[in-house]
């Protein structure tokens, strides 16, 4: 039999001022000056940036943002993973990773915006027991990795919910 390849180890974390570089990396010419702004807003409080690590390297990121208190908050924002780590386990990671947080922040649930076509998106979220609240709201594309012309620059976001007490 031949032998397995080794499992890359996934770790979440909250990112600090030493990740800038390798989060800049992913960054397009629409996104440019982003990561800098996320990681000040995250110094400023109520606004926490995470990413997912697959061994020791930087793959996907993710923002919790607890900063209003309307009726989309806490929201998940800004979710990737580079498309060469994908389908290993870290979309579930950094989504579960955000959940936890929000709960120890004292929240009931966790809220985001997905465009209704996301072939990706979905399925994860279904699969976490994410469910379509009916409301949507019109966006502004800010996709990282997905080429520089990845949908419309205006798209039309679905808003899904998760409750994070125990059932
Ligand atoms: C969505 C995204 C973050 C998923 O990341 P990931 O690391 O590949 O996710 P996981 O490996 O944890 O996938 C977990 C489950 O989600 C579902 N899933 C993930 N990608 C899928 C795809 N392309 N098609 C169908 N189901 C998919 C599957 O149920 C998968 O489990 P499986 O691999 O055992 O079948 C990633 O595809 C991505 O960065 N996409 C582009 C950016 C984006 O759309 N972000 C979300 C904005 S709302």
């Amino acid at each position: 039999m031949p032998a397995q390849e080794p499992q890359p180890q996934v770790t979440v974390r909250l990112a600090t001022a030493e990740d800038r570089e390798a989060l800049e990396a992913n960054e397009t010419t629409k996104t440019t000056g982003l990561t800098a702004r996320y990681l000040e807003m995250q110094d400023e409080g109520d606004f926490y940036v995470v990413v997912g690590l697959l061994d020791d390297e930087i793959r996907g990121r993710v923002i919790l943002d607890c900063r209003h208190s309307n009726e989309l908050a806490p929201e998940m924002k800004l979710l990737w993973v580079v498309p060469d780590a994908r389908r290993q386990g870290l979309g579930v990671a950094l989504t579960s990773y955000l959940e936890k947080l929000a709960a120890e922040l004292g929240h009931d649930a966790i809220f985001l915006g997905v465009t209704p076509d996301n072939p990706a998106a979905i399925p994860l979220y279904i699969s976490l027991d994410y469910t379509p609240t009916g409301a949507h709201r019109s966006a502004v594309n800010l996709s990282v990795i997905d080429g520089e012309n990845g949908g419309t620059d205006e798209p039309t976001e679905a808003i899904y919910r998760k409750s994070l007490k125990l059932r």
